[in-house]
């Protein structure tokens, strides 16, 4: 059994290299997140030479939200918005994290041989004990759960479950990359070569957009613009968008303007050099705000018809969850069984 898996994942990297990502699920989608990460994820599920593996991140969720309701609803909403922005599931593995328990079983195995210095250098748990030292007489520890503490080690076993080569993420995570291919490494060398080490690759066509305020759209800013809002909504909240107090007939900068930024996740290349030269001309705020509406609008329209059927019937994402989970077991119950016995964890007798 050990051979034949050992066959067919050598099988897959010459034909597919795999491509894994993982969904916090403590939010609902924003523009960021979609022209960011998900817009690139699905264009690459459609891309033959590649497998991804994309799954709802749902153990990490706990790890920054105590509200159970919140990580259900999350779980549900970027479900439903990645099927109804066309994922293509019979390439893409899609699944939920805590439907596959060997991964948590992976990530204690590499627990136990992952140095704990290597740990204390992360850039999550080191910025909150920054945090608490800033406050005087606070113990530098103080609110940080174990959960915060060993997370990359989570990471690290969802990277190395699937032998992933590929892992797109944003900036803020390619540390935990190269610490994946250090608990991968050690690992590899304590018992034996098992563990493919994984690439961090940061997208080039992936926006970073701002947000209502001017800062990073993002949902600890409390700037953004929810993905399938309701036309209403979505209308609403471009208009308020921060912009400065030139008025119509002045000559405007695009560069670091919010809406320009948005436009331009969006348009044509074309379409964007048309802005820019109305940028020149003077366009007025409030008439930028309606072109960006309606470019916005146009692109989400059909699958936010789609998103909202998808929530009429919650049924069909879970089934659709289910299946994922069910071939993405078909590798990881073997490959557990494998790391098991390497670390001396199998049947007493043979039979
Ligand atoms: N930690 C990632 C984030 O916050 C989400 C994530 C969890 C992930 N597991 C992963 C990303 C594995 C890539 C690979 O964005």
């Amino acid at each position: 059994m050990g051979k034949l898996v050992c066959i067919r994942i050598k099988e897959q990297h010459m034909e597919k290299s795999i491509v894994l990502t993982g969904i916090t699920t403590t939010g609902t989608p924003h523009l960021g997140n979609y022209a960011g990460a998900i817009r690139p994820a699905i264009n690459a599920s459609k891309d033959e030479n590649s497998r991804p593996f994309y799954f709802l991140a749902d153990y990490h969720a706990l790890i920054k939200c105590t509200e159970p309701d919140r990580v259900k609803q999350s779980s549900l909403e970027i479900a439903a918005s990645w099927l109804a922005l066309g994922l293509d599931t019979s390439n893409a593995v899609f699944y939920r994290q805590s439907d596959v328990p060997e991964i948590l079983e992976l990530s204690w195995i590499l627990t136990c041989s992952t140095a704990k210095g290597l740990m204390n250098r992360a850039h999550a748990y080191k910025a909150a004990v920054a945090e608490n030292e800033e406050t005087e007489g606070s113990d530098a520890d103080k609110g940080i759960t174990m959960g915060l503490f060993s997370y990359p080690i989570l990471m690290a076993a969802d990277i190395l479950m699937f032998n992933a080569n590929k892992v797109p993420v944003g900036k803020d995570q390619i540390q935990h990359i190269e610490m994946a291919r250090d608990i991968a490494s050690r690992f590899n060398h304590v018992y034996g070569e098992h563990f493919v080490l994984p690439e961090a690759v940061l997208d080039d066509n992936a926006a970073t957009l701002l947000g209502l305020d001017g800062r990073k759209m993002s949902k600890s800013y409390n700037n953004t613009i929810p993905l399938f809002e309701s036309e209403k909504k979505l209308r609403k909240l471009i208009n308020k968008i921060k912009t400065n107090s030139l008025e119509p007939g002045e000559p405007k900068e695009t560069e670091g303007c919010t809406l320009f930024g948005i436009y331009q996740a969006f348009a044509s290349p074309q379409e964007v050099d048309a802005i820019r030269q109305r940028y020149a001309e003077g366009i007025g705020w409030g008439e930028m705000k309606q072109v960006l509406f309606e470019k916005i609008n146009d692109e989400l329209t059909p699958a936010r018809e789609r998103y909202e059927a998808l929530l009429e019937s919650p049924e069909h994402i879970e089934q659709q969850l289910r299946e994922g989970a069910e071939k993405a077991r078909e590798i990881s119950i073997p490959f557990i069984r494998r790391i098991r016995e390497a670390v001396g964890i199998s049947s007493i007798s043979k039979s």
